[in-house]
């Protein structure tokens, strides 16, 4: 999604912005620009297509000033043109903005009847418009800002720049990030701490509706209604050592191979290394009161939600449901007195998880953040907090943090039916063991990385492929079709094996891969069914599987891959793996781009 950046500095402040807006790439976007103030003029420079294109530009034509904002576009209102890319300029002001102005209709038929011109179809022109309007009024960017901002109805982030004011930005959010850097005689701000990590770690995160005052010497925050606010500078987690691919090719394959240090630091999280006991975060502490869970996420969180929902149910013996975020959203559930809603975000940012979380609340639910961005927005609102130690995540399609979420729910669960007395002490104790072994087997499968070459090869020239998985693995086939649509364009549908015979089974012929999750759990013997099912009519089985199950079904199988022993439930976890290489090498042989893949964005804070 769009990343925004804005510099008041020392030093020239265009290497400076694309240095910050190549650390937000990983978000997604389709166009890209910049402006500085320079001799008291806006001067601007913007390219459709990736930031090379932008390089290309400012190579040619070079912007001078220490004073800038920049922008990258995923594009919402109008096409990835270079007349809708960002910033966008109005008389003396220039604008870069993420999220949407819901009411830009109606203000801009106000403006153009009032005489405005408009560059763009963008709704973030009127922003530019309306701020100009105030000061050609006579007063100052501050007052028009404050001015401005109840006006403004949606989610969204934007950053201003104003002719004639070599030291000043001004900056506002509602429900989208923005972040503020401090430096020493400098001042930045950023659609995260990541963009300004090289430039500062001391942050200061803005609240939903406020806006800021930057100059050289410090920031003034306000909220929405003009009042003058203290926000608490904090010191980011994020060091620029820790945004690299170091030898890998991309940062999917990077985060595919920090998996088993990643799931080793969130079971630590939530499991006690010296005494194997796990701790409950609020507001699940009062285990005995959970009258139910109700999960809400989107993407890859959302599968990591339902593979939880067996595990909330047979461990912990807790109702449980996991709804998508941007359904959930605007429902009016019947949840129980005493109920919990997880809210699971990779990024702690994502709008229509925001959103659920704050319907949950609102139906009387306590909510706790299960995040991989310690500073996110879902984080904050959140009544509680359990972190995923995934560390950064850039790849646009989740790994790490889908695993880590994993481990962080089983541990959960474990704790949950511990606390309720829904299981014993003893069978406890066997879980955190199996738990405690994943990071050992994933590393296992990661060294045989070169066995699903072949296999994805054959993915990489399929029309259509299909992911079946039973109970635990269900949610895996799930993530392994999202991954290979996400990353190949690839056509690609996980479903229910039992669901099988009520549709999909009609796309099966000899040119369509099936790939069939089946550890040797309690429903290996259905799923077994299933995969004869796809055999009778010729589809091509590719069998993901355990030493017990490959002796079973072997045979019947065109791909066979034999991943190590682990308990039942801890399967998904490990299973996930080859799921996710499959989809990187079948990228990389058709020659995707695996990290940003078409139209896709990271963090997606709009609607
Ligand atoms: C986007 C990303 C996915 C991610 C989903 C939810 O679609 O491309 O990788 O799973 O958003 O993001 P979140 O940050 O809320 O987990």
């Amino acid at each position: 999604m769009c990343g925004i950046v804005g510099v008041l500095s020392a030093q020239p402040a265009a290497p400076l912005m694309m240095d910050a807006l190549r650390r937000l790439e990983y978000r997604g976007y389709d166009s890209a620009g910049l402006a500085t103030v320079t001799g008291g003029t806006l001067a601007r420079r913007r390219a459709a297509g990736k930031l090379a294109a932008l390089q290309e530009v400012l190579e040619r034509d070079p912007l001078a000033g220490m004073s800038g904002i920049g922008h990258t576009r995923w594009a919402t209102h109008g096409p990835p043109t270079v007349e809708n890319a960002h910033p966008h300029v109005a008389g003396r002001v220039a604008v870069v903005h993420n999220g949407i102005i819901e009411n830009h209709a109606a203000l801009r038929a106000e403006l153009v009847a009032a005489g405005a011109t408009f560059e763009s179809t963008t709704d973030t022109e009127v922003v530019a418009h309306l701020l100009d309007r105030e000061i050609a009024d006579g007063v100052s960017p501050e007052q028009a800002m404050a001015r401005v901002m109840p006006r403004l109805t949606g989610a969204f982030a934007f950053v201003v720049l104003v002719a004639g004011q070599e030291d000043l930005l001004l900056a506002a959010r509602r429900a989208s990030p923005l972040a503020i850097g401090l430096g020493d005689g400098a001042a930045f701000v950023g659609s995260d701490a990541v963009a300004l990590a090289p430039l500062t770690r001391r942050i200061v995160y803005l609240e939903d509706g406020d806006w800021a005052v930057l100059r050289r010497s410090g920031v003034q925050v306000f909220t929405g209604d003009g009042t003058q606010v203290i926000r608490r500078e904090q010191v980011s987690t994020v060091s620029a050592a820790m945004i690299g691919k170091g030898n890998y090719r991309h940062f999917m394959e990077k985060e595919i191979h920090d998996q088993p240090e990643a799931i080793a630091h969130t079971l630590h999280a939530v499991i006690d290394p010296g005494t194997g006991s796990a701790t409950l975060p609020p507001p699940l502490d009062d285990a005995l009161g959970v009258a139910k869970i109700t999960i809400l996420a989107a993407g890859t969180s959302f599968y990591a939600g339902l593979t939880a929902r067996y595990w909330m149910e047979s461990i912990a013996g807790i109702a449980c449901e996991a709804e998508l975020a941007s359904e959930f959203r605007d429902r009016r559930a019947v949840l129980p007195a005493g109920g919990v809603a997880i809210a699971v975000s990779q990024s702690g940012e994502s709008l229509d998880t925001l959103m659920a979380l704050r319907n949950a609340k609102s139906l009387g639910q306590r909510v706790l953040a299960l995040v991989n961005v310690p500073e996110s927005t879902i984080a904050r609102e959140a009544d509680g907090v359990l972190l995923t130690r995934a560390g950064p995540e850039f790849g646009v399609a989740s790994t790490k943090a889908f695993t880590a979420q994993l481990t962080a729910f089983l541990g959960l669960a474990i704790a949950l039916g511990a606390a309720r007395g829904h299981i014993d002490e003893g069978e406890a104790l066997r879980l955190v063991i199996a738990l405690e072994g994943v990071p050992g087997r994933v590393a296992t499968v990661l060294e045989a990385e070169e066995r699903y070459l072949p296999i994805a090869r054959d993915l990489a020239r399929a029309r259509d492929v299909l992911y079946l998985g039973r109970g635990l693995s269900y949610p895996i086939a799930l993530e392994g079709a999202l991954k290979l649509k996400e990353i190949t364009y690839v056509h690609a549908e996980g479903y229910a094996a039992g669901e099988m015979k009520h549709g999909p089974i009609a796309l099966i012929d000899e040119h369509v891969p099936v790939i069939i999750v089946a550890p040797s759990d309690g429903w290996f013997d259905k799923t077994a069914s299933n995969m004869a099912e796809v055999r009778a009519r010729g589809g091509r089985v590719v069998l993901l599987t355990d030493a017990a199950g490959a002796e079973a079904l072997g045979e019947g199988a065109d791909h066979l891959v034999i991943l190590p022993d682990v308990a039942a439930e801890v399967a998904p976890i490990l299973y996930a793996i080859p799921v996710q290489l499959l989809a990187y090498l079948a990228a990389v042989e058709k020659g995707t781009d695996a990290d940003q893949p078409r139209n896709l964005a990271k963090s997606v804070t709009v609607e």
